[in-house]
Order: structure tokens, then C-alpha cells, then sequence
């Protein structure tokens, strides 16, 4: 195992690595622009014997991070002369998107590779390859090869713009085709995407995480802290913006710190920067890390109109000796106060949390703490997990005396009392008038629009499609725990 654990975080920084000149950490890995014209060149794939086009469907598993690789993988599919579908019986490249962050997510994965292979033996031209955080894992691509020969493509989240050669160099292999590579060899700018949101977009800002909190594996799968040139970031955003999109959502593992790597500006300067882009309505960001949440930022957002009011702010444990254990570099006591600032700058900010239940050796005073920072804190909402073991991660090796029904058992406690908390959340804004970013249609009902506020809850409405990608007052007439449903009125909302 100690072998694998040098072989995988080989060429990668470790925490506090890195070479040091003046105050920032010198990224070691080149920026370089994508070669379009030889993709359109070079690998396009024709048409099928039928004249019809070859079509692929993403499956993404995992954090936002995925899903926006997905829209990359799907931009370059497309490049290649690929439509995209939903149904897997029409496809001929079904790609697995995969998370590794929580066994769960690998087992379902592993569980739908299985269920697909029948389509196989109907459409002999399919190929089915797996892609994302699990295909990082040693343990995962040995299991693929023993399990899942069938497979054609594997290949990693560092070189995921060689997709197009790996596709063309999988369609004429008998065997599966493998490439994960160690760490990030450059950053890939000019990417060609398809999106799957025409009003709100993510935005890479930083790849990778320094944090090696103990239980996470993220670090391993994804690498080293990246981050782009604020540059190619507005030049990103002011393309969009062209497009017609209204929102963007800023995206790294451990944003606050953005540009530790490049010494050119930090989180803070980059967020005013995109603030003083024209015709960008509204930014978000995800996700900020507690520790280095610097007053620098807490100003940046506050006096940045176009930031919305939300701060996902993972805490993961109200207890000092696990938050230590888990390497979190914080303690309760200043998370509350970190909390206070926030709130003292940013009046009516949602505040949004992840958090672990079930830590190894977590006793039940331990979990205690972690219910009564949630009943202090009040937060608008929480993500809420089980203890997962993953592997080369220093707290899998540690000892586990709490039952699995004692988890269960306190996730279920746990959530009971947040979902009471994000009702009276929301009950408070009854009668309200919000501005509601109209994003599109109600999944469930045509009639009715759906769209966030600028806190970034869902809200509700009657309403038609010519106000999709719009700001509307809502009047918020039946607050729910999830969902806030309401009328549009003629009237002029409150901006700060
Ligand atoms: N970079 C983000 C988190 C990304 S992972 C941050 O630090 O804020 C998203 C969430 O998954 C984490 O916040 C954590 O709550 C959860 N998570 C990560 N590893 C886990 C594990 N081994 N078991 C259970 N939950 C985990
Ligand atoms: Fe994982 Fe987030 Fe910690 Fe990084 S900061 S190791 S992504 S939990
Ligand atoms: Fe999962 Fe990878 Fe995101 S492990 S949470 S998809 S960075």
C-alpha cells in the first residue's frame, strides 16, 4: 500500500510544497491553449453505415467540478462530429463520469457498468470508457481490469482534453484503452464546451486542493492547487456574458485560495474584477474553505454588488479534537466567529454547510458539538454524509469503534433537526418580494418557472418562457423546507 500511495501522489505538490519565491507559491504547471483545429481536423468520426450520427451520453456522478468536466467532454464529442442523447440504448460512447469522494457513489458506479453491458451485444459499435475521480484510484483500475475487461477507455481527470484521440485510438483497439496520468502535466485553456445552461454558467477558477484533510481523497484524484490567469478567467466570463448567460459560478475545491500559485492577485481581487465585468448579473462561488476566509474577502463580497448572498461554508464537525483530527486547521470557535463577520458585513447571507457524521472514534458528546454549532449557527441548509474510509487517506487506517446503525443514526439526527432549521429559514421570508433569476421550466409542471434567488434558494412560480434568463420580484406566498413557491408582481425589488 505504501507503494501506491508514492506512486499516486507522485509529481504532485504535497501540503505546504511547492517552491517559494517572495509570497506565492510558483505553479509548476504550464498554461497551454487547446488545439482546436486539429480536432477538427484529425478526429472527426463520420457518420454511422446508417447515415446517422454517432451519439454519446455522459453519466456524472459528484461535485460541480464534475459536471463542468462533463460539459467539456461533451463540447469535445461534439467537436468530433458526435450528437449527444439520454437514452443509453441510442448511444455508441456511454462515458461514466465518476466521484470517489464516498464509497456509495463507486459502488453505484460499478453497479450501472455492470447493467450495461447487454447493450453490447445489441449495438456492437458501442464503447463504454470511464472517466473522472475513481479512474485516479489504483484499486479502481485493477478492479476494472479483472471485473470489467469490456470496458474500452479509462482515462483520468488530468488529461480528460485527450479525450478525442483516446476515443479514436479505443475504436480500434480489441483491448481496453488506458491512460490516467500521475498528476496535472499543464493547465488546457480554449477547451470547447457544450452547456448545459444557457443563464447560468460554471467557471473554473483553480484546479486541485492543498488540504489533505484526512479523510478525503479529493487531493489524490484531482492534484495539486492550480489556479488560471485571472486573464483567460475574464476572458472566459466575458464570452459568456456575449452569449447571453446572466449568472456565473465560480469553481475550485478551496477557492480562498486562488492565485497562492501564480502571485498575480488573489480570491478577493479576482472577485472584484469579475464584479466590475459589464452585463455579469449575478457571481457565486463554491467552495471556500473556513481557514484562510480572509477579511479581505468578506469586504470583496460585500462591497461586489453583483455577489450574491450565499457562502457555502463546509464545517464538517462542531468538535475541536475531530475538526484536528480531520487536518480542517480551524476550530469551532473560529468557524462561530468567522460566521459573525460574515454576517456583520453581509446582511440576509445564506449560509450553507457540509458535514460529516460518524468520523472514526466520534463519540456521542463529540456528535453533540456538531448539533448544538448547527443550532447556533442556523444554517440555511446542509449537506450531511456518513463517514466514508477512503483509501490512502491517513483517518481509513484509524480505529472505528461507532456501529454503523449509530451512524445512520445520528446522520438521521442530525438532518431532522437542520431540515426544522431551513423551514423556519424559509417560513421567515413569507410575504416577501425576492429577485428570482428565472433559470427555466419546472421539472414537474409546465405552467410553472423555476428559478434561484440571489440566496440561492429555488423558488417557484407561474409564469412564461419569455422570462427565462430575467430578474423577476417574487412574491413568496408558501415557504417550504426545500422550495419557496410564489407569484411574480410588478414591483421593484430591494438591491443592496
Ligand atoms: N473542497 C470542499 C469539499 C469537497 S468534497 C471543502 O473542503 O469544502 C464535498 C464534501 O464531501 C466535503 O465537504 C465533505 O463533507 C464530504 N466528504 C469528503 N470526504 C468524505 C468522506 N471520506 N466521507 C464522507 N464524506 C466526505
Ligand atoms: Fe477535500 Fe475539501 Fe479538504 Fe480539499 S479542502 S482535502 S477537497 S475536504
Ligand atoms: Fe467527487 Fe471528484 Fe468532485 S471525488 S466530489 S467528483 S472532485
Amino acid at each position: 500500500m505504501e507503494n501506491l500511495i508514492h506512486e499516486l501522489r507522485d509529481g504532485r505538490l504535497r501540503p505546504g510544497e511547492g517552491l517559494t519565491f517572495g509570497t506565492h507559491r510558483v505553479n509548476p504547471v504550464e498554461h497551454i491553449p487547446f488545439d482546436v483545429k486539429t480536432l477538427t481536423r484529425d478526429f472527426q468520426v463520420g457518420r454511422k453505415a446508417s447515415g446517422e450520427p454517432y451519439r454519446f451520453h455522459i453519466k456524472t456522478y459528484g461535485c460541480q467540478m464534475n459536471e463542468h468536466d462533463t460539459e467539456t467532454m461533451a463540447g469535445l464529442l461534439t467537436a468530433m462530429g458526435m450528437q449527444s442523447t439520454v437514452e443509453d440504448a441510442e448511444a455508441d460512447l456511454i462515458l461514466f463520469n465518476t466521484c470517489a469522494v464516498r464509497e456509495n457513489a463507486e459502488d453505484k458506479v460499478f453497479g450501472e457498468v455492470g447493467r450495461l453491458r447487454p447493450l453490447k451485444a445489441r449495438n456492437p459499435e458501442l464503447m463504454l470508457g470511464l472517466c473522472g475521480c475513481m479512474a485516479q484510484e489504483q484499486s479502481v483500475i485493477q478492479y476494472v481490469r479483472e471485473k470489467f475487461p469490456w470496458v474500452d477507455l479509462v482515462f483520468g481527470t488530468h488529461n480528460l482534453h485527450r479525450l478525442p484521440a483516446l476515443v479514436m485510438q479505443a475504436r480500434q483497439s480489441q483491448e481496453t484503452v488506458l491512460e490516467v496520468w500521475d498528476g496535472p502535466q499543464h493547465t488546457v485553456e480554449g477547451l470547447p464546451r457544450l452547456r448545459r445552461d444557457e443563464v447560468s454558467a460554471w467557471v473554473n477558477v483553480q484546479y486541485g486542493c492543498n488540504k489533505f484533510c484526512t479523510y478525503c481523497i479529493v487531493p489524490h484524484t484531482r492534484g495539486a492547487e492550480r489556479s488560471r490567469f485571472p486573464k483567460d478567467i475574464l476572458a472566459e466570463i466575458s464570452e459568456l456574458v456575449n452569449q447571453g448567460v446572466r449568472e456565473v459560478t465560480l469553481l475550485g475545491q478551496n477557492v480562498n485560495d486562488y492565485g497562492a500559485d501564480l502571485g498575480e492577485v488573489n480570491f478577493a481581487q479576482l472577485l472584484r474584477q469579475v464584479n466590475a465585468l459589464p452585463g455579469v448579473e449575478r457571481i457565486r462561488f463554491t467552495t471556500s474553505n473556513p481557514w484562510n476566509f480572509t477579511d479581505e474577502l468578506i469586504a470583496a463580497i460585500a462591497q461586489s454588488n453583483h455577489v450574491a448572498e450565499h457562502i457555502h461554508l463546509p464545517v464538517q464537525s462542531g468538535n475541536n479534537q475531530i475538526l484536528k483530527r480531520m487536518n480542517r486547521t480551524y476550530s469551532r470557535e473560529f468557524y462561530l466567529a468567522l460566521v459573525d463577520k460574515i454576517r456583520q458585513s453581509v446582511p440576509d447571507v445564506s449560509l450553507t454547510t457540509d458535514i460529516i457524521v460518524g468520523f472514526p472514534g466520534e463519540t456521542e458528546e463529540q456528535f453533540l458539538d456538531t448539533l448544538s454549532l448547527v443550532e447556533e449557527v442556523q444554517f440555511d441548509n446542509a449537506f450531511t454524509f456518513i463517514y466514508s474510509p477512503r483509501e490512502n487517506t491517513p483517518a481509513a487506517a484509524w480505529k472505528d469503534d461507532v456501529s454503523e446503525s449509530e451512524k445512520r443514526l445520528r446522520l438521521q439526527r442530525l438532518n431532522e433537526l437542520q431540515y426544522a432549521i431551513s423551514l423556519e429559514k424559509n417560513q421567515a421570508l413569507q410575504d416577501r418580494v425576492v429577485e428570482v433569476l428565472v433559470e427555466g421550466r419546472s421539472k414537474t409542471n409546465s405552467e410553472v418557472l423555476a428559478g434561484r434567488t440571489r440566496t440561492n434558494k429555488l423558488a417557484l412560480f407561474p409564469g412564461s418562457e419569455e422570462l427565462i434568463g430575467k430578474l423577476v420580484p417574487v412574491h413568496i406566498e408558501q415557504p417550504q423546507t426545500w422550495i419557496l413557491k410564489g407569484r411574480i408582481v410588478q414591483q421593484e425589488v430591494a438591491r443592496r
